[in-house]
C-alpha cells in the first residue's frame, strides 16, 4: 500500500487525546458503584480531567437531553436524572468516545454484553447506570451544559 494512504488511515484510527462526558447516574450513585465505575475507566488508561458529584436542575436535564424531546419516554427520563445526586466527569484519552461508548453498552442493560458496564451492572433502561457522549458536538454541548 502506499505510504501516504497508510499515514492517512492510521491517521483515522487515532484521534489523540480528544475528551467524553459521563454521568454516573441516580441508580448507580445511590448503589455506591461510583468507585467501581471510575475504577474502569482508570484501568484502561484514561484520565479523569473533571470530576463533580451535583444534582442537574429540570432545566439542565431538559437541554441536555432536548434531543429526545419528542420521545414518549421524555418526561420519565428529565425526572429519574434529576431525581437524585449524580456524578458528572470529563474523561481524557486516545478515542476516548468511541472507547467509552464500548465500555458503556447498550443502552437497554439487559441487552447490553457481559463485560460492558451496564452489562455488568444495569438491568434497566431508564436506569441505565451511565451516559456518555456519542460525539464530538455531543460532547460540547453537554459539557457546556453540566459544567456552567
Ligand atoms: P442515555 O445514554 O443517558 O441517553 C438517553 C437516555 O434515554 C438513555 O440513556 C436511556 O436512559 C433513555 N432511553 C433511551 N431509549 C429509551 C426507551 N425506549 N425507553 C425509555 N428510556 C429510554
Amino acid at each position: 500500500m502506499d505510504k501516504k494512504v497508510r499515514q492517512r488511515r492510521n491517521q483515522k484510527e487515532v484521534n489523540l487525546t480528544e475528551q467524553t462526558l459521563i454521568i454516573i447516574k441516580p441508580d448507580a450513585v445511590e448503589r455506591n458503584l461510583i468507585g467501581e465505575i471510575i475504577s474502569r475507566f482508570e484501568n484502561k488508561g484514561f484520565k479523569f480531567v473533571k470530576l463533580q458529584m451535583l444534582s442537574l436542575t429540570k432545566e439542565m436535564a431538559e437541554k441536555f437531553y432536548s434531543e429526545h424531546k419528542d420521545k414518549r419516554f421524555f418526561t420519565e427520563l428529565v425526572s429519574f436524572i434529576t431525581s437524585r445526586n449524580v456524578v458528572v466527569a470529563v474523561i481524557e484519552g486516545e478515542n476516548v468516545i468511541t472507547i467509552t461508548r464500548l465500555m458503556v453498552g447498550a443502552t437497554k442493560s439487559f441487552e447490553a454484553a457481559p463485560g460492558s458496564i451496564r452489562g455488568d451492572l444495569g438491568l434497566g433502561i431508564t436506569n441505565n447506570i451511565i451516559h456518555a457522549s456519542d460525539s464530538p458536538q455531543s460532547f460540547e454541548k453537554e459539557v457546556n451544559v453540566v459544567f456552567t
